[in-house]
């Protein structure tokens, strides 16, 4: 379906990032089903996040296509699996069937006592973009369901600005899949146990899906995913693209934090942009 930029201007108006940018080359992008020689490719693919807008308050898009050129090469950290996890569970090659009960009955860290319902996650399961969280809240628990609330309407309408929505295109997980809570039962960062014992799950599922994006929603997936340290600041990550074994990795800032700050909202759009480039052309054609 092609996106009419009153879709994105009402999307983008969802997201609190106005006025509208035009993408330019967007119809063309839209259109092209034949494979393109390398030269188009990138000829197009430069064009793709510029943006034409008519008041020069917005950060430039043209920023992104210069930071597009700055790869960041991270290998990806191995997590080690504890071993008798591995021996009962060879999850690295499960199928999503033998995958979906492990996680629901895992106990392999302390995250397990408290939780109501795992959120393996959901979505496309062939999808283009896998967008990650840092791990249920308080409405995920109980509903087993990943961004749910205000939070996940704010990702759902940036998933809708890339064209694409959960279960068509798009895969939405989370570090780790059980609530972590502090002692007063508020939502806490995973520590770094709990993330490396949940990672392998991810990691399975990142096999599985391939897909040809990743965008890693606030600090805890973005420096879990690459394998850094826990405490490095989103903002020394965006702006970048980073890579998970290969596959294009664009950190963001967290929907719930974007909610709290709404005036990041058009940087977010920014590292959005930057995802969209990363993409073969082919598929930034289909995502429409
Ligand atoms: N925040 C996350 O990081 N993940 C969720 O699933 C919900 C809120
Ligand atoms: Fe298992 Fe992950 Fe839940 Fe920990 S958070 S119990 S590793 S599923």
């Amino acid at each position: 379906m092609l996106m009419q930029s009153n879709d994105y201007s009402r999307v983008l108006y969802e997201m609190g990032v106005g006025p509208l940018w035009v993408l330019r080359q967007a119809e063309a992008l839209t259109l092209t089903e034949a494979p393109m020689s390398s030269t188009e490719t990138a000829s197009l693919s430069s064009d793709v996040v510029e943006a034409v807008t008519d008041t020069p308050a917005i950060p430039d898009i043209p920023q992104a296509d210069a930071l597009v050129s700055v790869v960041v090469s991270v290998p990806a950290k191995e997590i080690a699996v504890p071993e008798e996890n591995l021996a009962v569970l060879p999850v690295h090659s499960m199928s999503w069937e033998e995958l979906q009960p492990v996680v629901e009955s895992c106990r392999a860290c302390g995250l397990c006592q408290g939780r109501k319902k795992t959120v393996f996650g959901t979505g496309d399961r062939q999808a283009k973009w896998l967008f990650v969280g840092e791990g249920p809240g308080y409405n995920e628990n109980l509903q087993g369901l990943p961004f749910v609330g205000a939070a996940g309407q704010l990702l759902d309408n940036m998933m809708k600005s890339l064209g694409v929505q959960r279960g068509d295109q798009a895969y939405i997980a989370n570090i780790v899949k059980c609530r972590p809570t502090d002692q007063q039962g508020k939502d806490r960062p995973p520590t770094a146990d709990e993330v490396a014992a949940c990672l392998p799950y991810l990691h399975r599922q990142i096999e599985l899906i391939a897909p040809q994006v990743i965008v890693a929603l606030g600090k805890t997936a973005a420096v879990s995913l690459l394998g850094l340290d826990m405490e490095t600041p989103v903002g020394q990550l965006r702006g970048k693209l980073h890579q998970f074994k290969g596959i294009p990795v664009v950190a963001t800032y967290h929907p719930a934090y974007l909610l709290r700050k709404p005036a990041d909202k058009s940087k977010a759009w920014i590292d959005l942009c930057l995802a969209m480039k990363s993409l073969p052309i082919i598929s930034a054609s289909s995502a429409s």
